[in-house]
């Protein structure tokens, strides 16, 4: 097939050469010498787009810095990935497939054309069809098999048919729709079905079974175990279909497994996983916020996507993002990146993101098969503050890992509390501050005396107290969370990791990674369960499927 895009060796270009270079020369740049010495330094690195602020000024970057990292990008031909991306050219080469999300969000009138046919019509037939069941539900017209209306719908979905929906919906908390709860069942484990289920009457219980392939094993025990639990509770065959709706690509196996064709959403290839919350795969999120809110959603992706695809790449907020993160991991050596949102609401950020990220640039090869020998993604990781002050920031002030990490924040919030959002925003600026600003030797001391200690005393304790500094963030602000900004803070950041991926030349959208495990996984199963008796082909997995066969109790 033929790539969107020229193989290319990113380590080859004159611009990776040129950074390696400027890298030796900024050895000893000081972040703190840069804002004492230049007061405008806040305006020159930051920008405002989609009701979202960038503060990229507390970076290890000077104006040159970013001059070679823009130039590293267009040697790379982002410019013309990002049309590739939007025109639909086949940017997962390995599944020969676009990589569409942005036609998801596309206004009405609009134009796309995959293989000749327009697709937005079908993108908003199926929001049309999603806004008929909300409405249904919404209006007490859906009724369980009791008559009674819907109050509970339980997501059954794994992957990015789970975490951009549940983010999606927990965040727009405030904007939730009375008379519907919202639950997720992800994973296998028994634990999480039964306390849920428990919680649940099965007449006013609406199921949507998520899944992309209709072939994930968590998701279909999940809703064989659901259907089970429907019946065992008294829920009668022939109104089965009132209480399991499914979207899907896979049509066939969705009507196979017992949904009606009418209960069913479709999906599309040109969709990945976790790119889907903008899809049918968002049912959830239109269910609980209401489905012009969703369209304010997608209406802030879409902002997002006009900002990525229009804007010059030196004001890009995705793109300057992505160099950002390439700098530190290419040319610094940080291994992992956390995301540190100042809300609650925003609380399941980092889940998605970490499946964003790393299941779309956790990758070896370029897109042509080639090796790379560059790191390529990193390892995301984080939690809501102020939470992780109290327990891992530790490691990010005085560390000797490079973390670079990215605060959001909002500047209002919906539940006003005494002073609590004052002091909630001021530690999130305060984190970066001391990351960047850090306490050399002689301040730990003078602090020391200042308290009255013995010279002895206060050499013992000053390298203790000494804070490196110099530490790498961005902040994003926003108003408050609300449909728009978070629809497009979450595309920044799917545009972001695309940046990413075309300039390291490797494909966002496939994720073969993870199907060897699976496979491993009905192996182990079947020795398990007895069903294969020769031994795994470890010592070690043997000893451990022996151990669970002598201790198991059924
Ligand atoms: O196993 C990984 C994965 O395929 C993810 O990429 C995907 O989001 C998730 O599983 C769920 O897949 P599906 O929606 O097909 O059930």
């Amino acid at each position: 097939m033929a790539y969107y895009q020229q193989p290319h060796d990113v380590t080859a270009l004159p611009a990776w050469q040129a950074l390696h270079q400027h890298r030796q020369e900024m050895a000893n740049f000081s972040m703190r010498e840069a804002f004492a010495a230049d007061a405008t330094r806040f305006q020159r690195f930051s920008l405002d787009s989609c009701g979202l602020l960038l503060d990229y000024s507390k970076n290890l970057v000077t104006e040159n810095s970013l001059e070679l990292l823009i130039q590293l990008a267009e040697q790379a031909g982002l410019p013309q990935a990002i049309q590739a991306l939007s025109q639909g050219k086949p940017v997962n080469a390995s599944e020969n497939r676009a990589a569409l999300h942005t036609a998801l969000r596309s206004p009405i009138g609009r134009r796309l054309e995959l293989d000749g046919v327009d697709i937005i019509p079908e993108v908003h037939r199926v929001l049309y069809q999603m806004t008929e069941l909300v409405s249904r539900v919404h209006s007490g017209l859906w009724r369980g098999y009791s008559e009674k209306p819907i109050t509970e719908v339980v997501n059954i979905g794994i992957g990015g048919s789970f975490l951009g929906p549940q983010l999606v919906s927990e965040a727009l908390r405030p904007f939730t729709q009375r008379g519907v709860r919202c639950h997720y069942l992800a994973n296998i484990d028994g634990s999480e079905f039964r306390e849920l289920t428990a919680r649940l009457n099965p007449e006013t219980t609406l199921f949507i079974v998520s899944s992309k392939s209709f072939g994930t094993l968590e998701t279909l025990k999940n809703t064989l175990a659901a259907r089970d639990w429907y019946l065992a509770m008294g829920g009668p065959e022939d109104k089965l279909h009132r209480h399991f709706i499914a979207v899907t690509s896979n049509r066939q196996a969705a009507v196979e497994f017992g949904i009606l064709e009418e209960n069913i959403f479709p999906l599309w290839d040109w969709v990945g996983g976790r790119y889907s919350l903008w899809s049918a795969i968002g049912l959830p999120i239109a269910l609980s916020i209401g489905v012009s809110n969703f369209k304010e959603l997608l209406a802030g992706a879409y902002a997002m996507d006009q900002h990525f695809t229009q804007t010059p790449l030196s004001g890009n907020m995705p793109v300057l993002m992505a160099l950002l993160g390439i700098w530190y991991s290419n040319f610094w050596g940080a291994q992992s990146h956390a995301i540190l949102p100042y809300d609650h609401y925003l609380r399941n950020f980092t889940k998605h993101l970490q499946q964003l990220d790393m299941e779309s640039n956790g990758k070896s090869v370029r897109q042509d098969g080639t090796p790379l020998e560059i790191t390529t993604g990193s390892v995301i990781w984080g939690g809501v503050g102020c939470n992780g002050q109290h327990a891992y920031h530790q490691l990010l002030h005085q560390g000797r890992l490079l973390v670079p990490a990215d605060f959001i924040v909002p500047v209002n919030s919906y539940n006003p509390l005494s002073d609590h959002h004052q002091w909630l925003f001021a530690n999130c600026l305060s984190q970066a501050q001391a990351l960047m600003q850090g306490k050399t030797r002689e301040e730990a001391e003078a602090e020391l005396r200042a308290r009255g200690l013995p010279e002895e005393e206060v050499q013992r304790l000053a390298p203790h107290k000494v804070i490196p500094g110099n530490r790498p963030s961005n902040i994003l602000v926003m108003n408050r969370i609300a449909p728009f900004n978070l629809g497009a803070l979450v595309a920044l950041y799917e545009h972001k990791v695309f940046v990413q991926s075309a300039i390291w030349g490797i494909n966002a959208f496939d994720q073969w990674g993870v199907e060897l495990g699976k496979e491993m996984g009905k192996e182990v199963y079947q020795r398990l369960t007895g069903q294969v008796q020769e031994p795994a082909a470890d010592a070690s997995t043997q000893g451990l499927i022996e151990h669970f066969r002598q201790h198991h109790r059924g």
